[in-house]
């Protein structure tokens, strides 16, 4: 594993199905960087909601949300509400289905961006998600958006769920897919969409290694770049 010296903000953001919570991990590993899944922490918040019964009561959740502890462990694979593990919570098909809903809420959004920003103070990080690359970390150093067609997507998403037996068809997984990204895409506060400054990556017929080490190397030739003029000047 490369450890970078200085501090660096890599941002990632691209719909369900892109391949960014592989990418952004194994890239972590690879240049030990810290591995912000922002999808979670909206996850936990659903989780949260259904815990309180709040789903209808936006009001009710904004305050939950407020006093609530969000904490990774486990560079990112870990993810607890309260003190609790909620980590296979957050991937229920429950969750899978609110979670749109509760994201949209400006006020839940400005409490987890908040969040967000002080993790990435706290160190090098790269941070997947939807808003990553213009709203949470509009100066971050490295901004990259990753994108596949809706097919490639659903294929990925159901061998995963098949890959822990969840029973489900392909068809089903299209279906969810499209309805997230219209959600994600036409949703007032923070609506997904690319940077003008991101590098866009097209993962489709792209394996995940193909992927990795074409960010690893963006990111170390610029910092290596930079390094030489810095010592040079
Ligand atoms: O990446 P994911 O599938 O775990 O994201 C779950 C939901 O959270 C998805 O509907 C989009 C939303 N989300 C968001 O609004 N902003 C982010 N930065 C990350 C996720």
């Amino acid at each position: 594993m490369k450890q970078i010296g200085v501090h660096v903000t890599i941002a990632m953001d691209g719909p369900a199905g892109s391949g960014k919570s592989t990418v952004a991990r194994l890239v972590a590993e690879k240049l030990g960087l810290l591995y912000l899944d922002s999808g979670a922490m909206y996850r936990a918040v659903t989780v949260l909601a259904i815990q309180n019964e709040s789903e209808n009561d936006i009001s009710k959740l904004i305050a939950l949300v407020k006093t609530c502890h969000i904490e990774f462990k486990d560079n990112g694979k870990k993810i607890f509400l309260n003190s609790e593990d909620v980590s296979v919570q957050i991937r229920t098909p429950e969750v899978n289905k609110l979670v749109a809903d509760v994201a949209k809420v400006p006020e839940i959004r400005h409490e987890i961006v908040k969040h967000q920003q002080k993790i990435g103070e706290e160190g090098s990080i790269i941070a997947e998600g939807r808003d990553l690359t213009t709203i949470v970390f509009p100066d971050a150093d490295f901004k990259f958006y990753l994108d596949a067609s809706v097919k490639e997507r659903a294929k990925r998403r159901f061998a995963e769920l098949q890959a822990q037996n969840v029973d489900t068809t392909l068809r089903s997984v299209e279906a969810e897919i499209k309805a997230r990204d219209e959600k994600d895409i036409s949703r007032e506060h923070s609506p997904l969409r690319a940077a003008k400054d991101a590098i866009r990556i097209d993962t489709t017929g792209k394996t995940i290694e193909e992927v990795v080490d074409f960010i690893v190397a963006q990111v170390t030739f610029k910092l290596t770049k930079d390094q030489n003029n810095y010592t040079e000047g």
